[in-house]
């Protein structure tokens, strides 16, 4: 279990394109180990060798298009040797792991915006994961539009991943899928407000941190 006390905790970062994830993530850990704290930074889909192999599959812009069940089916896969190679073996060692988006992506982009039902998707996480789940989750909340503004200039349309070439309605239901998340699981999640500087991003998350993590700091 999750909360066993032996076990160190384990933060997930969500949200859509061009919300800072990646920044705030990095912003985490140095802040963390600046305290003392030990821990691993990692990332979906990906943070384990197996893992990448089926990043670089799921994120090739050239390929055809596929359902979003099949899509869901290889997350699932890739996050399962993820939480075994790269997660528990941290966690149990009392390293904090920090993950760059997490099982609350395949909710919004498959099943919000993609249009599996929950039900199933959690059907298939409870089959694969059992109870694991994250002790903290930071939904980064951005306008849309704001957000694939920043996204855009960061890269040109041919450099863009297959998510991120897709329309502004799935965009939208992306952020809708991502606050009913919050919404149904405030104990574990909070939704952070993405818009300012990084600094001031990563200050706001830093006050929640200590405020839900603080009895683990010590
Ligand atoms: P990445 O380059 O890591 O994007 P970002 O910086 O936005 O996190 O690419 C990951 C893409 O994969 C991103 O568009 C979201 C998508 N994704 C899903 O659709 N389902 C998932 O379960 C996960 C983990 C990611």
């Amino acid at each position: 279990m999750i909360t066993a006390p032996t076990r160190a905790p384990f933060i997930t970062f969500e949200g859509g394109e061009g919300a800072g994830k990646t920044t705030q993530t990095r912003l985490l850990a140095d802040r963390l180990k600046a305290a003392g704290i030990a821990c691993v930074l990692t990332r979906e889909p990906g943070g384990a060798p197996f893992a990448e192999e089926i990043r670089a599959l799921l994120l090739r812009p050239d390929l055809p298009p596929r359902g979003a069940m099949a899509e869901a089916l290889l997350f699932l896969a890739a996050r399962a040797d993820h939480v075994t190679e790269t997660i528990l073996p941290a966690l149990d060692t009392g390293q904090w792991v920090i993950s760059d988006r997490f099982s609350d992506s395949t909710f919004a982009y498959q099943g919000a915006a993609g249009g599996v039902p929950h039900a199933t998707l959690a059907n298939l996480h409870r089959l694969v994961l059992g109870d694991f789940r994250p002790d903290l989750t930071l939904i980064l909340d951005l306008p849309t539009e704001i957000g694939l503004a920043r996204a855009s200039t960061r890269k040109s349309s041919s450099e863009r991943d297959h998510f991120e070439n897709r329309a502004l309605a799935y965009h939208d239901a992306l952020r809708r899928g991502f606050l009913a998340i919050a919404a149904d699981d405030p104990a574990r999640c909070a939704v952070i407000d993405a818009t300012g500087s990084p600094q001031e991003v990563a200050a706001r998350i830093w006050a929640l941190v200590e405020a839900r993590l603080s009895s683990k700091m010590a």
